[in-house]
């Protein structure tokens, strides 16, 4: 066992894992220390969208973790945990999993997983981080209200997911790529990510800032994570946080326009 999962609290229902686990986190409990519930009522997805949690169809996580890190770079966590989401999909069930900057994880433009990083820290250090993750199991059909296409392993496979095989698969990934983060540096997780993401370089995409829309194609990741964009007037942006869309372009010249977001890369 590495240093994930040692503590392990499971529930029958929650309203979320995130919120137990930042209370646990409040109390002291220990990195690594796990919460897990059966289904959630009100499960939190990033950019105050909810996540869709009905009962046993799906794993619902948190984690608490507590890195030597400065607070600008825990989205490295982000990456961490799409890493081994993606490679676990990847590797053990055969399936062509893409990362969508940040972190979420798609199977042909349809979302499979998610993860919600969330944040305490003082001017200089992290505090601790709860890395929520959710990944779609066994759900069959979804909410037509969820704001973007999703898909579950049971989908994608044509057969029944085991909740426990899937989890020790992940964690196995989540434990070894932290491992290495806080040993040898941000390096081969910067490297592994963009490997695994289709969106890391030349792709075209409209990131929505709290400034408004921000249109370019993206030129690799800074050492913090964050998504450069080369903008029409050469400019480098450094997208901290945002929802990228990716656009496909119609004609490359100066009237160049984009239609809307193509779900399947
Ligand atoms: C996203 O893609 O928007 C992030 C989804 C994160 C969902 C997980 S499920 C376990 C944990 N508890 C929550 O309320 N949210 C995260």
């Amino acid at each position: 066992m590495g240093r994930l999962q040692e503590i392990v609290y499971r529930y029958d229902v929650l309203p979320s894992t995130n919120d137990r686990a930042r209370e646990l986190a409040e109390a002291g409990a220990p990195e690594g220390t796990t919460v897990m519930a059966w289904q959630q009522t009100a499960g939190r997805g990033r950019q105050g969208r909810r996540w869709y949690s009905p009962p046993g169809a799906g794993l619902y996580h948190s984690i608490i973790l507590r890195p030597p890190l400065p607070p600008v770079e825990a989205p490295l966590l982000g990456l961490v945990a799409a890493v081994a989401l993606a490679e676990t999909i990847r590797e053990d069930y055969h399936l062509p999993a893409d990362i969508k900057w940040p972190n979420d994880i798609l199977v042909l433009g349809r979302k499979i997983a998610g993860i919600l990083l969330e944040l305490e820290a003082d001017a200089d250090r992290v505090r601790f981080v709860i890395l929520g993750i959710g990944v779609n199991l066994n759900q069959t059909n979804f909410p037509a209200d969820l704001g973007q296409p999703a898909t579950s392993l049971r989908l994608e496979t044509g057969q029944i997911q085991e909740a426990d095989l899937f989890r020790t698969r992940l964690f196995a990934r989540l434990d070894q790529w932290y491992t290495l983060l806080l040993g040898m540096g941000r390096t081969p997780i910067l490297t592994r990510y963009s490997d695994l993401s289709s969106y890391v370089y030349g792709r075209t995409v409209q990131v929505e800032v709290p400034e408004g829309a921000i249109v370019g194609q993206t030129c690799g990741l800074t050492r913090s994570g964050a998504l450069r964009l080369r903008t029409r007037s050469g400019e480098i942006e450094e997208i901290v946080t945002g929802d990228v869309k990716h656009l496909r372009v119609v004609a490359e010249d100066d009237n160049a326009t984009s239609s809307s977001e193509s779900q399947r890369p």
